[in-house]
């Protein structure tokens, strides 16, 4: 146990309060230091002595305090990494559950394990500390190590009240897009039909079924792991009457919609960089109005192109579309974001209107 010999201001107890009051408001009292306590007295570490309170020398004496254990407040207070090293470290990083992704440039690989560690120092909730790989391919889902604490990459996420399994290596989830899922979940009128077209693990379906009250949601996805976790999230949020999670191919959508007979009065298109050429797709399951929830991620000078493509895919279906809002929800890397645009689909002949950005 470390001690400094310094000078302290001893009261009776009766006063301690009050004494320690004046101390702290008048930046006196040493707080890197621990107050002490005996049977008659408590024992103030001090800067100075005040000259207003205390006029006997004798509550003014040098004591040994024990210095206090000051408690990290990020991972970064924690590693002693070079200078140069150092100020590389992420300052962010994504939770799910009881895992932490964190993303680490190439300079910082040598240190995984160290930045696992103290990760975990200073997050007591936290059981697995993961370093991530950008999310890729058809099926959105991305290569990781874990580089701390249990070896596994399940876990529980809670969102508005609500549970989601996840596999992180496995599935998609980003905790980043809650607030975006609750605000659809405000637009949605009761009694809605709505289409959940890249569900992943369900969380726009299961955030809307909680929040609003559409009829039915259709969850599709082709990962047949995040559908196994859609389902198992929809049991365990007891919403097996509002949603149906369909393991399939978004491709093949129209078909089987119309052997239903099935139309869409919302869609949800949360596949960034791909949705577009799904949007024929949607357009065909569309009921007449239609409200889409459109997901990209697009430089800002893309974006006229962007939604130039969607009118031409209009046109050939025969649907009028609108661009209702657009907004920013995050930046994916510099001037390029994460957008979500609001669509009205109708089946006339198309006018299309210019998009309004917002955020
Ligand atoms: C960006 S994730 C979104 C998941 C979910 N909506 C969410 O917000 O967490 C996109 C999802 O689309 C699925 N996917 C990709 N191509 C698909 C396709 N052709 N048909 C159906 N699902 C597809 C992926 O497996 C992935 O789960």
């Amino acid at each position: 146990m470390k001690t400094e010999k310094t000078q302290g201001i001893q009261v009776r107890f009766k006063q301690a309060e009050q004494t320690r009051m004046f101390l702290s408001k008048n930046n006196i009292l040493r707080t890197d230091l621990r107050i002490i306590r005996d049977k008659q007295f408590v024992y103030f570490p001090i800067k100075t002595v005040p000259k207003t309170l205390f006029k006997t020398k004798n509550t003014i004496m040098e004591k040994e305090f024990e210095k206090q254990k000051t408690k990290p407040k990020t991972y970064k207070d924690i590693l002693k990494l070079p200078k140069q090293i150092q100020d590389t470290l992420p300052t962010s990083y994504d939770i799910i559950g009881d895992i932490i992704l964190i993303k680490l440039p190439k300079n910082l690989q040598k240190y995984k394990k160290n930045i696992g560690e103290s990760l975990l120092t200073v997050n007591k909730n936290i059981k697995v500390v993961c370093a991530i790989e950008a999310v890729t391919g058809e099926l959105r889902t991305r290569n990781l190590e874990i580089i701390a604490g249990e070896q596994r990459t399940t876990t529980t996420h809670k969102e508005y009240n609500l549970t989601f399994d996840v596999d992180v290596q496995k599935t998609y989830f980003s905790p980043r897009l809650a607030t975006e899922r609750k605000h659809i979940a405000s637009l949605v009128k009761p009694k809605e039909t709505i289409v959940d077209m890249f569900a992943g693990v369900a969380p726009f379906s299961i955030i809307i079924a909680s929040y609003a009250q559409p009829a039915i949601i259709y969850a599709l996805d082709k990962n047949k792991e995040a559908i196994r976790y859609a389902k198992q999230n929809i049991r365990k949020n007891k919403l097996l009457d509002k949603i149906e999670a369909i393991s399939m191919d978004a491709k093949d959508a129209p078909r089987m919609f119309k052997k239903m007979n099935v139309h869409a009065d919302r869609i949800i298109m949360n596949l960034p960089f791909s949705a577009h050429l799904f949007f024929s797709q949607a357009l065909q399951i569309a009921a007449d109005p239609c409200s889409i929830h459109y997901y990209d991620i697009l430089k800002e000078e893309k974006m006229d192109e962007r939604l130039k493509y969607l009118e031409k895919i209009a046109k050939k279906n025969k649907a009028t579309i609108t661009y209702l809002e657009t907004r920013k929800i995050k930046t994916y890397a510099p001037r390029e974001f994460y957008i979500g645009i609001d669509i009205q689909a109708t089946k006339k002949t198309c006018r299309c209107s210019s998009a309004r950005l917002s955020g």
